[in-house]
């Protein structure tokens, strides 16, 4: 059980890594293509290992631990680097990565080694459970400008605004040394403006291979920096249309300037500025942006 009482699905995905259902948030962790498959894709890869030099240590922040999945693949990117991490966790339930810990599947899907560290990691002094928007306070009072990477995987944003805010997303920014990258699977409009907003320049994630040809799909994710963002491992400039897309209402960011707003609040109030923005023929609807790009599906 969740610690609000829910039961987490465990879930096997198109790689046949392990991943859970959460029916408190209505969601997946993982993308249906694989746990795995996408924390090497959206996480790993993009983070360019290759640009550390050999024996350093990475200060490392994953936001949202839930099973471990995304670290546990960082351990075993760095490992094949020669890397070492100072990692940082922030996660509200123990009951992700203690069903995780317990499944067969998952256990079978590692190195030797990684799930001992994985252990490690979250049993240390670097792991804080608990609210992000709290757990992440003395690491801003500490830490910032020091982080080389920030994993964010939070539950979407239209399910968890609470941690895809302005300002919770300019506190992470915050974190990030000049060349550091947060890295995330959304594409969101909203998100990608309020990383804007904290003053970083932003790159996509390349879509996973093959699905290009669906326009909809037009991104991997995110990637976010304090410096301009060279292309690289899975990264590349966002695109005219992605540009536009961040003109249109869709880019309406989410807000809680105190940390303390819950979802539906959030979502209200951003519905509201939408509206306000539409009336006053500030900004384009999302809807004619689409048409314009031949798109199908909702991407706000
Ligand atoms: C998409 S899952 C994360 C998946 C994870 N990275 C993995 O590889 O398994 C989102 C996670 O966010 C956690 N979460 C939800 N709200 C949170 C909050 N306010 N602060 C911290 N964690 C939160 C959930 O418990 C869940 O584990």
């Amino acid at each position: 059980m969740t610690s609000n009482g829910f039961k987490l699905e465990p879930r096997s995905t198109a790689d046949g890594s392990f991943s859970l259902f959460s029916p408190e948030f209505g969601e997946a962790f993982h993308s249906s293509r694989g746990a795995l498959t996408e924390a090497r894709e959206k996480f790993v890869e993009p983070a360019g290992l290759e640009r550390f030099a050999k024996g350093s240590s990475l200060r490392v922040l994953d936001i949202c631990v839930g099973t471990g999945c995304n670290t546990a693949a960082l351990i075993e990117g760095c490992i094949s680097h020669d890397l070492s991490l100072d990692w940082w966790g922030l996660e509200l339930d123990r009951e992700p990565l203690a069903q995780a810990l317990a499944s067969p599947a998952f256990c079978g899907q590692w190195q030797p080694g990684t799930l001992a560290q994985l252990q490690e990691l979250c049993s240390g002094p670097g792991m804080r459970w608990g609210d992000a928007r709290q757990t992440v306070q003395p690491l801003l009072k500490q830490r910032q400008g020091q982080f080389d990477l920030l994993l964010m995987d939070a539950f979407s944003p239209s399910r968890c605004p609470q941690l895809w805010s302005v300002e919770f997303l300019g506190a992470l920014g915050s974190l990030l040394q000049p060349k550091g990258l947060l890295l995330t699977y959304c594409s969101a409009a909203a998100v990608r403006q309020a990383l804007r907003l904290a003053g970083l320049e932003l790159a996509a994630i390349e879509a996973p291979c093959g699905l290009q040809q669906h326009q909809q799909d037009w991104s991997g994710g995110t990637a976010a920096s304090p410096c301009p963002i060279p292309p690289g491992p899975r990264l590349r400039p966002l695109t005219p249309m992605e540009e536009e897309h961040l003109l249109t209402n869709a880019a309406e960011p989410y807000r809680d300037p105190g940390f303390s707003l819950d979802r539906k609040t959030i979502l209200q109030r951003r519905q509201q500025a939408q509206a306000k923005a539409m009336q006053e023929g500030n900004v384009e609807g999302t809807s004619a942006w689409r048409r314009r790009w031949g798109l199908a599906g909702n991407h706000q």
